[in-house]
């Protein structure tokens, strides 16, 4: 099979799978090398049909240095993967419903959270702020490119949202929003396929609240020393009462990615 063969193989194959997340045929084409067999091992399992009760698919990514950073001390994190698994952090925004950050993330990256690497919709940008302590001069409040939601706690809901932005209020849980509260509401807009993009400290409240399906971790040769660490999870005491999960592995470029079958699991803490 020659280059154009290899691409034509590997484009239908993705034009599959936009299909199947927005609930066309499940069918997807047997594929014809490697590159189009990568796309469906990976994706194919994002765009099942939700299993567990509260009715959503949820999967997560991190790009991390080798030694578990996500970014600098100062919040940098351009770039810490390569190109190949930018290009799959769009893959991921273009097969969910919706891309949900924590506000952090938005402080220091101010990113777009659209698809444009590859062919496929924009989701609903979610931002989680429950303080509302995010300026409202923020790019994903204005540029109109995809509807924004932001989340905040149901007593910091009277001033008027930022820009083109709609305003939810969830209530508040033991530990800030309600993540539970959160996704009901998420289902009641018909979002059933989301992603979770960052930062760690958000990822890692739905991993400890066994709210990720899926986990995407893609680890770059590069040490960064001190930084933002990719997981914040509760103690546990000792190895054993750790996640383990079934874990396939894949190429990206430089980068691994690590793909990570959590199934709702999480670790045990006492
Ligand atoms: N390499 C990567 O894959 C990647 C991906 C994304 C981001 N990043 C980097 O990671 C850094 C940001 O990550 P981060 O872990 O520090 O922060 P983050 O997860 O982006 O945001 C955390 C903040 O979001 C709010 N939040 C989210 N969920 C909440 C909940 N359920 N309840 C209450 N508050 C909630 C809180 O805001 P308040 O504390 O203001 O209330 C919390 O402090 C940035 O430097 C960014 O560049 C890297």
């Amino acid at each position: 099979m020659d280059g154009g063969q290899r691409r034509a193989d590997a484009a239908a194959m993705w034009r599959a799978l936009i299909a199947r997340r927005g609930g066309g045929s499940r069918v997807l084409p047997e594929p014809a090398d490697e590159g189009a067999a990568m796309l469906k091992a990976l994706f194919a399992p994002l765009t099942d049909p939700p299993s567990a009760a509260d009715g959503l698919l949820i999967f997560a990514h991190l790009a991390q240095s080798l030694d578990g950073r996500i970014a600098t001390a100062s919040g940098a994190s351009r770039w810490i993967s390569g190109e190949a698994d930018l290009a799959h952090t769009h893959r991921l925004r273009a097969l969910a419903h919706a891309v949900l950050v924590g506000a952090g993330t938005v402080r220091a990256d101010d990113p777009r959270l659209t698809v444009r690497l590859v062919p496929g919709p924009n989701p609903a940008r979610i931002v989680v702020d429950p303080e509302r302590r995010l300026e409202t001069g923020r790019t994903v409040f204005h540029d109109g490119e995809a509807p924004t939601w932001l989340i905040c706690a149901e007593d910091r809901a009277e001033a008027p949202p930022p820009g083109r932005a709609e305003l939810i209020p969830v209530r508040r849980g033991p530990d800030g929003i309600d993540l539970l509260a959160l996704l009901r509401t998420l289902r009641a807009r018909g979002i059933t396929h989301l992603f979770i993009e960052g930062g760690g400290a958000t990822v890692g409240r739905f991993l400890a609240a066994g709210l990720i399906d899926r986990l995407h971790v893609a680890v770059a040769p590069l040490l960064i020393g001190s930084g933002v660490p990719a997981l914040r999870l509760p103690e546990i005491a000792t190895p054993e009462d750790g996640l383990r999960f079934e874990v396939a592995l894949h190429r990206l470029g430089e980068d691994v990615l690590f793909d990570c079958a959590i199934s709702r699991r999480r670790p045990i803490w006492r």
